[in-house]
């Protein structure tokens, strides 16, 4: 096991950083990962499918569920533990989230109020009205190991839920770490009661004096111990590092892009505003023009989904991202959060 500090250190916004980290990521989530995963498993899902919201249920303090059943009287897809859905909101916002019902007649995905999209969701979406879906696909998939060890960190508990019950149905040997600021914000937390018993270890902010420790997260976890994590950042770095290198695989989903490797500074030109805007060697074009121009569109933010797709005007593009389908860049385009210049600068049609 690598070397890292005993215990997780606070960083101002709750242990693990559930609060800050949220606010991000607007709790949208990102394509999960597995040792050895790739953008390129994510299979684009096309088809635009209009589903009604049925029902609204309140799933813990600032967070609602979306029940979903198609509009079109087409059959409810079915998906597998792990899969997401594609909402595209009343104002546009795309984002992705994780399904966690149990109703084969619909389907229902958990959003926690913070940032636009998600309080939008609160705020407008209501009974009756019908979103744009595409999907499920699943971009974390559940693999049915012998022994799971099952990690979340607030709403990361969505995707991990439909794992637990999977692996209750199943029989297998498991266990699960659910970590939250207080029990009223954590979801599904009297089902997984029930559900798991003994095999279920919280991590409540509020009734710890002290901070989770790398033991009672990966403790039940052997060298042949499937781990599957959902979470925000600290606690996936905190899984990643102390688990360092086993037989059995860890699986992973993040709140929050990964940090850009051997980036090289350049600058981006928005042709149409008029600004030229550097971009640091640890930053992503996407987040640098977002600070000058918010509203430009994005939803995955890991070069997958295709959303910050732009039109370059002028100069060449480092390929970092790996939108497929209609997402994927053309010859003179490039995706903001992932793909970088290959020279000093570039200009795109923004
Ligand atoms: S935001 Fe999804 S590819 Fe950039």
């Amino acid at each position: 096991m690598a070397a890292i500090p005993r215990e997780l250190k606070a960083d101002g916004q709750g242990i693990l950083g559930y609060r800050l980290l949220g606010a991000i990521a607007s709790v949208a989530f990102l394509p999960g990962r597995s040792e050895g995963w790739s953008t390129d498993r994510v299979r684009q899902v096309d088809r635009v499918r209009p589903m009604r919201v049925v029902d609204t249920p309140g799933l813990a303090d600032d967070v609602v569920g979306l029940v979903l059943e198609p509009a079109d009287g087409t059959p409810t897809p079915s998906w597998s533990p792990g899969a997401h859905l594609d909402l595209t909101l009343p104002s546009g916002l795309r984002r992705q989230y994780s399904l966690c019902g149990t109703d084969p007649r619909s389907l229902m995905v958990a959003v926690r109020r913070l940032g636009a999209a998600s309080t939008e969701i609160h705020e407008r979406v209501r009974e009756g009205d019908v979103l744009h879906t595409q999907g499920p696909r699943t971009a974390f998939p559940f693999c049915g190991e012998p022994r799971v060890l099952l990690v979340a960190g607030g709403i990361g508990i969505t995707p991990i839920v439909t794992m637990a019950r999977e692996c209750a149905t199943r029989g297998l040997d498991w266990h699960l770490v659910y970590a939250g600021r207080t029990r009223a914000s954590m979801p599904f937390l009297d089902e997984l009661v029930a559900l798991a018993g003994s095999r279920l270890t919280l991590l409540v902010d509020e009734e710890r004096e002290r901070y989770p420790s790398v033991g009672e997260v990966l403790g039940w976890a052997d060298a042949d111990t499937a781990v599957y994590c959902c979470g925000p950042t600290p606690l996936l770095d905190l899984v990643r590092t102390a688990r360092g290198p086993v037989r059995a695989p860890l699986h992973y989903e993040r709140f929050a892009p990964p940090p850009v490797i051997s980036g090289r500074e350049f600058d981006v030109t928005l042709a149409r505003a008029g600004l030229t805007l550097k971009v640091p060697a640890d930053r992503s074009a996407l987040d640098v023009v977002l600070d000058a121009v918010p509203d430009t569109p994005y939803s995955c933010r890991q070069g997958f989904c295709g959303t910050c797709r732009v039109q370059v005007c002028e100069g060449a593009v480092e390929r970092r991202g790996r939108a497929g389908g209609p997402g994927r860049p053309g010859a003179r385009e490039m995706l903001l959060c992932t793909d970088r210049a290959e020279g000093v600068g570039l200009t795109v049609d923004l």
